[in-house]
């Protein structure tokens, strides 16, 4: 069965929620679910985000391959978002930055992580292409969490059964992202990223979040109503979540979910 046929008739359940002690914890509990879609799956695909929630699972990946034989020969692994405006070798690319935190360092086949390309002439018929790609299913889907709720770059407002798309990088996200540029006014207006649609695709979602900042975003992500102006809350709607968070990423969550 392909990823996107068990998701056909998906019912929405309570994701599991592991709060962790440690980054060490983090993930260790983060790299055992991709491990198990990784081992379990024939060929199997896999999301990738980018951001600095994501990178202790990167390293614990890494490790894994090196000290315990897993493979991602077999995997296929796909970009959720990548920045626009940004020339190819940019440090900051998303591309270059999944390169540098994971697949540079475990042994992909050439060809094998795909993402939207920015430079593309036609970003809308390259976002109609992805799209298209992501379509044949994606097992496991990795996530961060930004502030203001958003997956990917799907910002406030974005619609719930929203496509691979070009969008404009709300200010507060480009402020928070700017820790990761030279300059603030580096940090790019647009981006591609997948829509909310298109990661609700996937059979199964794994969610990251750390730190106190993430707190308010992480409550009103699982346990807040579902709505556009809170895009991770749409993870309510897909019927197998994982979320790993921090003690300081969880403090404000009032209804332990399952997992714990
Ligand atoms: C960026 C990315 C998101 C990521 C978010 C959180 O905006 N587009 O995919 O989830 O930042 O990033 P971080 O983990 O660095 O807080």
């Amino acid at each position: 069965m392909t990823a996107s046929e068990s998701n056909r008739c998906r019912t929405a359940a309570r994701p599991r929620l592991h709060v962790v002690a440690a980054a060490d914890e983090l993930a260790s509990v983060a790299a055992d679910v991709v491990q198990g879609c990784v081992a379990t799956s024939l060929a199997p695909r896999l999301g990738l985000a980018t951001g600095g929630s994501v990178a202790g699972l990167y390293g614990e990946l890494i490790r894994r391959h090196r000290q315990e034989a897993l493979s991602f020969a077999g995997v296929r692994a796909f970009l959720l978002d990548e920045y626009l405006g940004l020339p190819d070798s940019h440090p900051k690319a998303y591309r270059n930055v999944i390169r540098r935190l994971l697949a540079d360092h475990v042994d992909f086949v050439p060809g094998a992580v795909a993402g939207p390309d920015a430079s593309a002439s036609d970003l809308e018929a390259e976002c109609d292409r992805y799209d298209r790609l992501l379509a044949a299913g994606v097992d496991l889907q990795i996530l961060g969490i930004g502030r203001n709720g958003h997956i990917a770059f799907n910002e406030p407002g974005s619609p719930l059964d929203s496509t691979t798309r070009v969008v404009r990088i709300s200010e507060a996200t480009r402020r928070d992202n700017a820790r990761f540029f030279d300059h603030p006014d580096e940090v790019p207006r647009r981006a591609i990223t997948e829509g909310i649609g298109t990661i609700l695709r996937a059979a199964h979602l794994l969610l990251i979040a750390t730190g106190e900042s993430k707190a308010a975003a992480l409550r009103a992500a699982l346990e807040g109503p579902v709505a556009p102006q809170v895009p991770a809350s749409a993870l309510q709607l897909h019927h197998s979540v994982t979320v790993v968070a921090d003690r300081a990423a969880s403090a404000e969550l009032q209804r332990p979910a399952g997992g714990r």
